[in-house]
């Protein structure tokens, strides 16, 4: 692994079941996401998009391959290693946001900080410091059900940065949102691509290609295309000289 990759991947497999009702979710799948890179993972409902997900952020053991986060090998850590690595390290944004629904949005956001023995005033402080740099700020002493769903995910998104992760990791973030939530959360991963942020966000939304460097297409556990996308190259500097795909190129939106 090259010092810039932040993420790899060697023939990850997960499968499920076996012999006639055995299903190959991610079927030997080599990736390689270097520091700084925003990847969307786009494809058809059930292509295991997000058993990938999972499996790279340590939620889920793979049946085969190696995971490596930066110099760490991840499937065969133990769970106790596993999840101090995933609170130290990772980032994961939901659908359905996750939030805990008796907590404030500035609470929810600093809690994983208390828990990890931070004091509390440096977790708040912290908290509504990111609050500020999602755009919520002003909802900070709001319960979830006092906020909208556009609102919600960006809490979630701020929680998720309050370990500044290596790597965020997101499952469809705008796919319970309405048009206009979706476009402010889009705008939001595009602020954090320009700031430097490594992200992996897999999607149904083909608007995710403004906002990301690469799009790699699923079909059947595997990978059926892994593009760059035009416009990408510059700005973000990450290292090039990764060979992606054959494929399309998509964009020029820019
Ligand atoms: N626990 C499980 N046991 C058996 N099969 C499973 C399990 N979890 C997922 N699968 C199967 O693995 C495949 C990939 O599922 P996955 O949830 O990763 O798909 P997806 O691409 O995220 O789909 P969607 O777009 O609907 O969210 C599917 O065929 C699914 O039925
Ligand atoms: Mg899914």
């Amino acid at each position: 692994m090259t010092g810039s990759t932040i993420l790899a991947a060697r023939a990850l497999t997960m499968r499920y079941g076996r012999d006639g009702a055995l299903v190959r979710a991610v079927d030997e799948i080599d990736l390689e996401v270097p520091a700084g890179q925003t990847v969307a993972v786009m494809g058809p409902s059930g292509c295991g998009k997000s058993t990938l997900l999972h499996l790279l952020g340590g939620l889920q053991r793979p049946t085969g391959g190696e995971i490596w986060l930066a110099d760490h090998r991840i499937d065969a850590m133990s769970e106790r290693a596993l999840a101090r690595l995933r609170r130290d390290h990772i980032g994961f944004v939901f659908q359905s946001f996750h939030l805990m629904d008796e907590l404030t949005a500035v609470e929810n956001v600093e809690l994983a900080a208390l828990l990890a023995g931070q004091s509390p005033r440096r977790a708040r402080r912290r908290a509504l410091h990111l609050l500020d740099r999602v755009g919520v700020a002003d909802r900070a002493g709001h319960l979830p059900s006092a906020l909208s769903g556009g609102q919600r995910q960006r809490v979630a998104i701020a929680r998720a940065l309050s370990n500044e992760p290596l790597i965020l990791l997101a499952d469809e973030p705008t796919g319970n949102l309405d048009s206009a939530a979706t476009v402010e959360v889009l705008r939001l991963f595009e602020e954090l691509r320009a700031a430097g942020q490594t992200l992996v966000v897999v999607t149904h939304d083909a608007r995710i290609a403004a906002v990301a460097d690469r799009m790699i297409s699923m079909r059947d556990g595997a990978f059926a295309d892994d593009s760059r996308l035009v416009g990408s190259a510059g700005g973000t500097g990450y290292a090039t000289g990764t060979v992606y795909g054959s494929g399309t190129v998509y964009g020029g939106g820019r």
